[in-house]
């Protein structure tokens, strides 16, 4: 029984670009500390401990000379207080982060009230929101707001499903359109979240087992299992190869395999090499 990778998995280019400033910064440097975690996943955060690397979860935390802040990005505010306190910042923002951060910016001096299709909570979220000045929420749900704004900017957390966005902005429109004098969209979802979605969702169709590996806090790693389960075929989230079950396997044939954007390759590796593992021993598992 054949292992298929889908077509386009794994590390983004914002997270090695990220991983690599960071790397390099060390060596230059010496050792260094990130604001929060770099990348949603403990073995490459495990694996830049090792290089000196360590994470602070606020600025209070921070105990050298050197700040690094993640792809995820951070509020306006956040920038200044690291000047302030003397740091000195290694901003390895992500570029399509950086774009949603300018379009909320513009959307806000524009006097547009933003709406972020997002998870509240998320790092990169509260880092848009922060370009807003206070002049925007983020949420899932169509909000019902107290008094509508005449004037709305919708944009997107970068790794949510661009139909679901779709969906949103649709029902945004729908739900009070005689209110709004004048609605933009920026569709900031970027390039490497589509190619991810779309490549695991053709993946899922053909095969009868996917399992997807990532962090449990990786949004786009929990957006990729989503969206193989829709699929109706049987889908297992894990974060190493330590979670693979055997009794996954069973009679099923083809084994479909993604991974977050925050997944690193030996992680990927590893679950490949424990699937062939199993495979032989039931004669059914290879890679192709
Ligand atoms: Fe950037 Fe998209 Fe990766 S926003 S960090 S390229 S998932």
């Amino acid at each position: 029984m054949p292992i298929e990778k889908a077509s386009e998995m794994g590390f983004c280019t914002g997270v090695r670009r990220a991983i690599a400033m960071i790397e390099k910064a060390s060596r230059e440097l010496g050792p260094l500390e990130t604001l929060g975690p770099v990348v949603h996943n403990q073995q490459v955060i495990n694996k830049l401990a090792l290089e000196g690397i360590q994470v602070a979860e606020n600025l209070d935390q921070v105990q050298g000379k050197v700040v690094a802040i993640s792809s995820h990005g951070v509020a306006p505010q956040v920038v200044a207080e690291v000047e302030k306190r003397g740091l000195k910042l290694i901003d390895t923002t992500c570029p399509f982060v950086r774009r949603a951060q300018v379009a909320a910016q513009s959307l806000a001096d524009d006097g547009f009230f933003v709406i972020v299709f997002g998870e509240e909570s998320h790092p990169e979220v509260q880092g848009v929101l922060g370009w807003t000045k206070g002049k925007g929420i983020a949420t899932l749900e169509v909000p019902l707001l107290e008094k509508m704004p005449p004037r709305i900017g919708i944009l997107s957390q970068t790794t949510q499903n661009l139909a679901n966005f779709a969906s949103f902005v649709a029902e945004f429109v729908q739900s009070d359109l005689a209110s709004i004098s004048e609605l933009r969209v920026v569709n900031t979802v970027c390039d490497a979240t589509r190619k991810r979605q779309e490549a695991a969702l053709e993946l899922a169709k053909r095969v009868d087992l996917m399992v997807v590996v990532g962090s449990r806090s990786s949004a786009n790693t929990q957006r990729l299992a989503e969206i193989c389960a829709a699929t109706g075929v049987a889908t297992y989230r894990i974060e190493t190869a330590v979670e693979v079950d055997p009794s996954w396997i069973g009679d099923r044939r083809r084994v479909g395999i993604t991974a977050g954007a925050s997944t690193p390759d030996f992680s990927i590796d590893e679950v490949v090499a424990k699937l062939e593992r199993l495979g032989q021993q039931g004669g059914n598992c290879g890679a192709v």
